[in-house]
């Protein structure tokens, strides 16, 4: 069968690519190896997608090339999607920090992407989408690309690679994208996990008994940093500060935990002047749990009262409590990352099409791709950034 467009994987980015596409009268085809479509969608954001973050811009994404994401960005926003959404009647809610969810259910997005595709009718396209694909091979000839899925062959003049990153595979995710990249001549920049638990060994380990634990800190890995809440489990440092900064972190670094955050220089002294009989520990129980409080004022080596204390420890112990150092000795890896950073290098790619420059017809878009969100809703605007700007070119 010979199609305009076959999008391979028929998750956020391939299915939004393949409403685009088939609304502008192409007849698209998408591959899907899983029984059903958009399965990390239904599992995302404890089942209320959150499918986008307000605020989104560059600056929340990284890549080897930071500039690479601007221009899908930019032509498809956040409120382009937000609005998308709101025509579809699905309630929606800000939860924090501008990250949209769904009152209800994220089985409403696969099936709002599914009503969009369907839409391709009106303007004399198409998307037909096959779940339970085998690729087994791809192959350019003559200018058009030949896929064989379970035994069939499909021709089509753009084909699209949407089949993410291999984070979480128990849900079926592979490194399929860069193998087929690097068939036709693009390269891929080291996949690595990201928004992933880190693991502490070491001194460290103290911390496991506090496992359960959570707090506010500001965490940091080499000069970015992130105010959330940060948790202690019993392989070592997960919630949402830490996944933050696991996708700045490399092996071998430190990360440095304020957890105090927002505390003037002084303040421990300021404390001890005005309430001297006050325990250290007291003082740090009114921004962390009292279990936590303990560990860290032992760690300190200062227990007792704070005019018992001298000011040089109580500054010491300031900055101590400002950068708490954890030397973390991996990460949870692929098996818990919620995506993959890394991925098809964007130096290979149009930033406007998402087309590969060498190899025409040949798109990259969403996680497969070497841009990476912050945590979120930044991952799925990418998706449907890059989806729209692949749809509207293939
Ligand atoms: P995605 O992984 O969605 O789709 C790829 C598709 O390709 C899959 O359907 C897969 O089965 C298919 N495929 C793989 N290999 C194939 C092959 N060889 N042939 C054919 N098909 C193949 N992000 C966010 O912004 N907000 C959120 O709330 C969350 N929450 C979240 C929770 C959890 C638990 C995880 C793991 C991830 C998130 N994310 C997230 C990240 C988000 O899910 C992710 O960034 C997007 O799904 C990426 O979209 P893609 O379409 O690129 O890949």
């Amino acid at each position: 069968m010979s199609h305009d467009a076959i999008i391979l994987g028929g998750g956020a980015a391939g299915l939004f690519c393949a409403a685009q596409a088939g609304q502008r009268g192409k007849r698209v085809l998408v591959l899907e190896k899983a029984d059903t479509v958009g399965k990390k969608i239904l599992i995302s954001g404890g089942g209320r997608c959150n499918f986008t973050n307000i605020g989104a811009k560059p600056e929340n994404f990284l890549s080897a090339n930071p500039h690479f994401a601007k221009s899908a960005l930019r032509r498809y926003t956040a409120r382009d999607f937000l609005d998308l959404v709101e025509a579809h009647g699905i309630a929606w809610h800000e939860k924090t920090l501008g990250q949209l969810f769904c009152d209800q259910s994220a089985i409403q997005i696969v099936q709002m992407l599914l009503d969009e595709c369907d839409k391709a009718h009106a303007s004399g396209g198409h998307v037909e989408i096959l779940t339970g694909q085998d690729v087994s091979e791809v192959v350019h000839e003559g200018g058009r690309y030949a896929v064989m899925a379970n035994g069939t062959a499909h021709t089509t003049d753009s084909l699209v690679i949407a089949t993410g990153g291999p984070s979480i595979p128990k849900m079926g995710a592979t490194d399929f994208a860069y193998g087929l990249a690097r068939q036709f001549g693009l390269k891929v920049v080291e996949p690595r996990p990201a928004l992933v638990p880190l693991t502490l060994g070491g001194e460290d380990v103290l911390f496991r008994e506090l496992s359960g634990v959570a707090t506010d800190v500001v965490a940091k890995a080499g000069k970015t940093s992130f105010a959330e809440a940060a948790l202690l489990t019993h392989r070592g440092l997960s919630g949402p500060a830490i996944l933050q900064v696991s996708s700045y972190w490399t092996h071998g670094d430190p990360i440095h935990l304020d957890f105090c955050p927002g505390q003037r220089e002084g303040w421990l002294l300021e404390h001890k002047r005005a309430t001297p009989e006050t325990q250290l520990v007291a003082i740090l129980r009114a921004y962390m749990p009292e279990r936590l409080a303990k560990i860290l004022a032992e760690r300190l080596g200062l227990s007792g009262v704070l005019h018992s204390i001298s000011d040089k420890a109580l500054r010491r112990a300031e900055q101590q409590l400002a950068r708490w150092e954890f030397r973390p000795n991996g990460t949870e890896g692929f098996a818990k990352a919620e995506v993959t950073a890394g991925g098809i290098s964007t130096a290979d790619l149009s930033s406007q099409t998402m087309e590969a420059k060498a190899m025409p017809g040949l798109f990259a878009i969403g996680e497969a791709v070497d841009v990476t969100g912050w945590l979120g809703g930044y991952n799925f605007q990418w998706a449907w950034s890059s989806g729209w700007a692949a749809g509207q070119a293939i």
